[in-house]
Order: structure tokens, then C-alpha cells, then sequence
């Protein structure tokens, strides 16, 4: 599976059967707006287009507009199926998109991909319009082999020691921008409690209150035996 980097929390996860699209906030991004428009880079162009994104799934981990900004417009355009808790699917419901499958924290479901777990976040929730966005949380998914944990907003919880309970993770995909999450030091604890020493940060340098040193990050994880990789927006990785 290989997966790119759409700035903030948004991931394109592409297995070998669906793309699965993480917490798109892109158009809004001016960090992603900057690569877009200053490249001369035609495929990086359209990675980072909001009207050329195509995916077969939309997970939403929670409600916050740096989260779901631009899902109603791919979820419209693509046909994509939603996935999120019951009170986020219902809410998109209300704009018409009728396409999901609705969740619960520590709900599992097989789609024709592989299988998502619905997984606690410590954080909030409420819709862009201040609606209830029910509980915020974040995914474990397993497909083509492999196992990743998207973490959505949290803070750091003891919680996250029942997924290494029942998961061996090859991939994790933890906040490190602190403020609003955790930050560096806690997400290099939450690395121990999943059992998993490959961290893909997200959650970053978006807006001022989340701007992080990157050398520091990565030395830091490094000095505790772990790998952060901070990827480029537009950037794809195998994994
Ligand atoms: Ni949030
Ligand atoms: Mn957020």
C-alpha cells in the first residue's frame, strides 16, 4: 500500500482494492495552497486539488472543520462511501450524502478493502455549524498484509494500550503539533504503549499554535530508538 501526505491530518491511503481518504483539509490549507499553486508540477498539482482527488472512502475521525472541510464536496463528486461516528454520518446525511457506514468507538467492520477498527480519542467534537459531532476518535486499519493506526486528534491515553493488545502495527499516524493534541514528547510515549516504532506525524505547522521544530521532533524520537517521519505535502511513501 502506498500512502500521500495532503497536509494537516488528511492522508490518501491506497490499497491494492480502495483509496481510503483520512480528515480532508485542503482547500482551506494555506500550507498546501502554497505548494499548489507555486508548482509546476502537474501530478503534485492534482494531488492537492480538491476537485481531482479521487478515493472509493472518506474517514472522518471527528467534527472539527480541519478535519471535514472538504469531504462534502469529494464525498459529492466521487460517490465515496463515508465512514465516521453515527452523529458525523448523520449530519452529512442532512447535505444529502447517503453513501456511508456508520460507526462506534470499539466497533470492527470488513469492507472490501480490509478491515477498520473504530478506536478512542481523547478530544472533542461538534460539526463546523456547532452541531454535536459525537465522540472523537480514530481508526485501526488493516489491509493488504499490513496494519495502521490513524489516531485522528488526541491526546495521549492509556487506552492506546489495548491496540497493541490486539495489534501488531507496522504504521502509525500520530498528532505530534501539541496544543491541541499531544505533542512530541507524549506521541513518543503513545509509540510505546501501541507498540509501534514507525510514527508518521501529522497535525503540524498548519496554523501557528502548531508549529513544531522538525529537526528537534526527529531527534527526539530518534534518541528514544523510534523513526518520525515528517513528509512533504504532496509526498507519497510505500509502506
Ligand atoms: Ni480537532
Ligand atoms: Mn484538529
Amino acid at each position: 500500500m502506498k500512502i500521500t501526505y495532503l497536509g494537516h491530518s488528511c492522508f490518501l491511503l491506497e490499497t491494492q482494492k480502495a483509496k481510503i481518504l483520512f480528515d480532508p483539509f485542503i482547500s482551506p490549507n494555506q500550507l498546501a495552497n502554497e505548494i499548489r499553486t507555486n508548482s509546476l508540477d502537474d501530478t503534485l498539482i492534482s494531488k492537492l486539488s480538491v476537485d481531482q482527488i479521487e478515493c472509493d472512502y472518506v474517514l472522518l475521525s471527528h467534527g472539527h472543520e480541519d478535519h471535514v472541510a472538504d469531504a462534502e464536496a469529494i464525498l459529492k463528486r466521487t460517490g465515496a462511501k463515508l465512514v465516521s461516528n453515527f452523529e458525523i454520518v448523520s449530519w452529512f446525511g442532512s447535505k444529502g450524502i447517503s453513501n456511508n457506514h456508520p460507526m462506534n468507538i470499539g466497533g470492527e467492520v470488513t469492507f472490501d478493502f480490509g478491515k477498520v477498527k473504530s478506536v478512542k480519542a481523547i478530544h472533542s467534537s461538534a460539526m463546523p455549524d456547532g452541531s454535536y459531532g459525537g465522540n472523537p476518535g480514530g481508526f485501526v486499519i488493516q489491509a493488504d498484509g499490513k496494519t495502521l493506526y490513524y489516531a485522528g486528534d488526541t491526546a495521549l491515553t492509556i487506552d492506546m494500550k489495548l491496540i497493541a493488545e490486539d495489534f501488531n502495527l507496522d504504521v502509525a499516524l500520530l498528532p505530534v503539533g501539541d496544543n491541541f493534541t499531544m505533542g512530541v514528547k507524549d506521541a513518543i510515549k503513545a509509540s510505546n504503549f501501541i507498540g509501534c516504532n514507525h510514527v508518521i506525524g501529522m497535525h503540524f505547522d498548519t496554523f501557528g499554535y502548531i508549529k513544531i521544530d522538525h529537526e528537534a521532533a526527529i531527534k527526539s524520537f530518534s534518541e528514544a530508538g523510534k523513526n518520525l517521519m515528517l513528509m512533504q505535502i504532496g509526498e507519497t511513501k510505500e509502506l
